[in-house]
């Protein structure tokens, strides 16, 4: 299945809590066949936020959806294992997947608003949780609902009454952090959980995230397009592009030596890398999914190009000399320097 090294795997002892091998998940649309995630692999290990950023479309949430089981009708999951504390979850049960779901691991999706059942109160949502998790009577389940709200919104008592459509962008957005911290998972899957959010909104929420980081036993991946937050939260990055992690490394290394063009790229078009907003842009546009040439696939926007890189097939993830595998990048030709030229 995967033949190449997992290149988010630390060189600590510790086990990951959260191992995927080889993820490739492809969509069917009446026109073509997109492969969207390409031989996908990292670890999460315990207590760690593993931040993976990349361009819209380079495959950041089919590689959560594919996960948790979330894919929609269209894609197939083509290869791959993704196995927590030591199970299996591909081959899981439904049902013990739902009780997973939740429970173990559980997800901050990218579009709050929406994933929150638009029916239901939001004290509802919650209550039903521990209800169905923890067999809580309706009483003790509501009880639990508000104290979870408690902690996030100043006035929990009327958003447990309100319907998801008479809540903020910011207040959804807490809401989605409780719904997905109620019942204490060990893994906590971040999809873009500051996107679309004004300043003082995205500074609340950062915080709430970063009390989430604090607690030891907490593995949170965080998908985001936001340099700022990741160097807020994270301990180490993978960065994706056309569907594949071209580089990954523990922070500092990233943000000081990031050795793959296009990480070089992103960083130095940074205008400020503490100040809110989506991710910098660089020139050229991302590949067509659909027309992948087998060349590396940065090679139209790539400064470094050399004669190998059109001769040759995409490379394949490496160590970065010196670095004890701790550093990956896919590339015939890395940059050398240091972001600050040094
Ligand atoms: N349901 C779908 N049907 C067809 N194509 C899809 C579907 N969902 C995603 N794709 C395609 O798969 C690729 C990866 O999409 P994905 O949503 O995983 O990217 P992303 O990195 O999360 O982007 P963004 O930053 O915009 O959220 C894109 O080319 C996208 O158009
Ligand atoms: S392999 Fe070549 S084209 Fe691709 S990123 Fe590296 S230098 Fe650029
Ligand atoms: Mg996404």
């Amino acid at each position: 299945m995967n033949e190449s090294p997992n290149p988010t795997a630390s060189v600590t002892d510790a086990r990951p809590v959260l191992a995927v091998s080889g993820l490739r998940v492809r969509y069917r649309t009446e026109e073509e066949t997109i492969p969207a995630v390409r031989d996908v692999s990292l670890d999460l290990f315990p207590g760690e936020v593993l931040a993976v950023v990349g361009e819209s479309g380079s495959g950041k949430s089919s590689v959560a959806h594919a996960i948790l089981g979330l894919l929609p009708a269209n894609a197939k999951l083509e290869a791959g294992t993704v196995s927590f504390r030591g199970r299996s979850l591909l081959d899981m049960p439904r049902n013990q997947l739902q009780q997973v779901r939740g429970e173990e691991i559980a997800m901050i999706f990218q579009d709050a608003q929406s994933a929150l059942t638009p029916t239901l109160r939001v004290g509802e949502q919650l209550a039903e949780l521990f209800e169905s998790h923890r067999g809580a009577s309706e009483d003790d389940a509501r009880k639990a609902a508000v104290d979870v709200l408690k902690g996030l919104l100043a006035d929990p008592l009327r958003v447990a009454d309100a319907y998801p459509f008479q809540l903020s962008g910011g207040m959804a957005q807490r809401v989605m952090i409780g719904m997905a911290t109620a019942l204490d998972p060990s893994v906590i899957i971040a999809d873009e959980p500051t996107a679309n959010l004004d300043p003082a909104v995205r500074h609340e929420t950062l915080s709430t995230l970063e009390g989430l980081r604090d607690q030891e036993d907490v593995s949170v991946l965080l998908i985001t397009h936001d340099f700022g937050v990741v160097a807020r939260l994270a301990d180490r990055v993978a960065v994706m592009y056309a569907g594949e992690i071209v580089e990954t490394a523990d922070v500092r290394s990233i943000f000081r030596w990031p050795r793959h063009p296009y990480t070089f790229g992103l960083l130095q078009s940074l205008p400020d890398m503490h100040r809110p907003g989506r991710m910098a842009t660089m020139p050229g546009h991302a590949p067509d999914l659909a027309t992948l040439p087998p060349e590396c696939p940065f090679l139209p926007r790539c400064n470094k190009a050399t004669s190998q890189c059109r001769t040759e097939p995409a490379p394949r993830l490496m160590p970065v000399e010196g670095s004890d595998g701790e550093h990956m990048v896919a590339c015939y030709n890395p940059i050398a320097v240091s972001l600050r030229g040094d």
